[in-house]
């Protein structure tokens, strides 16, 4: 059975937007559990633009299920993640004026930074998932250096026109069989969405996914019809 994995982060996003503490990321983490979720996902990116330190700390004394951290491998952060004491973290590359995370992480040329990293998340029984392209040399390293699991990056597969389709789902494939003859568990997420989720996973089966923006943006649509109809009720309008 394929888990799922929700990513919260953009219930924060829209928190931010107006400076409050409404919606609460928190709440939007104890639905996805209440409807299935098997665990929740939140980025703490250098900047905070979305997720911030306490958000960390509540979802990790509210939910049931458990959290995965996202995080670039600065000081700062993993400072943070390293007292919030987390399940299990997940290392990101991260540049500051990207949207989002747009590749994965090069476990071949930082090794030695990956190595330090994972090596002090071990040590406090963390477990260190690395989120990469699906590269056999990627995977190999991200063996070699410890991590536990490997999430392998699904942007170019789900923004793959239909010529690019087939080849991307063979890399993703390669690499998930390697990593499985490696003994990681491996995930796959970025972009995945109601239209291509089932074509993943036939060809690739994946242990778990992790998916945010397409569930949140289904979210804002499945529930504004009740939202509007609530406060006509309430108010009499
Ligand atoms: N996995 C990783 C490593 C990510 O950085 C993200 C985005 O924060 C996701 C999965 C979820 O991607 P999406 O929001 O496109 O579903």
């Amino acid at each position: 059975m394929v888990l799922l994995g929700v990513n919260i982060d953009h219930v924060a996003t829209v928190r931010n937007a107006r400076g409050g503490t409404e919606p609460d990321p928190v709440a939007a983490a104890l639905a996805a559990e209440a409807a299935g979720a098997d665990s929740i996902v939140c980025h703490l990116r250098e900047d905070r633009r979305h997720i911030r330190d306490p958000d960390v700390h509540e979802l990790l004394r509210r939910i049931s299920t458990s959290l995965q951290l996202e995080m670039a491998l600065s000081d700062d952060v993993i400072n943070v993640a390293l007292k919030a004491n987390p399940p299990e973290i997940m290392v990101v590359p991260e540049r500051r004026a990207e949207l989002t995370t747009e590749g994965g992480f090069d476990c071949v040329n930082h090794a030695s930074r990956l190595a330090d990293a994972i090596k002090r998340f071990r040590d406090a029984g963390i477990g260190v998932s690395v989120f990469i392209d699906p590269d056999a040399s990627q995977v190999r390293k991200a063996h070699e250096l410890g991590a536990h699991t490997i999430e392998l990056h699904t942007g170019p597969y789900s923004h793959a026109d239909t010529t690019r389709i087939g080849p991307e789902l063979d890399r993703l494939e390669t690499a998930y069989r390697l990593g499985c003859e490696l003994g990681l568990e491996v995930h796959a997420g970025h972009g995945l969405n109601y239209g291509n989720i089932r074509g993943l996973l036939q060809r690739v089966p994946v242990a778990k996914v992790n998916i945010g923006h397409s569930i949140i943006s289904r979210a804002v649509f499945t529930g504004i019809g009740s939202a509007v109809a609530e406060m006509k009720a309430l108010a009499g309008l």
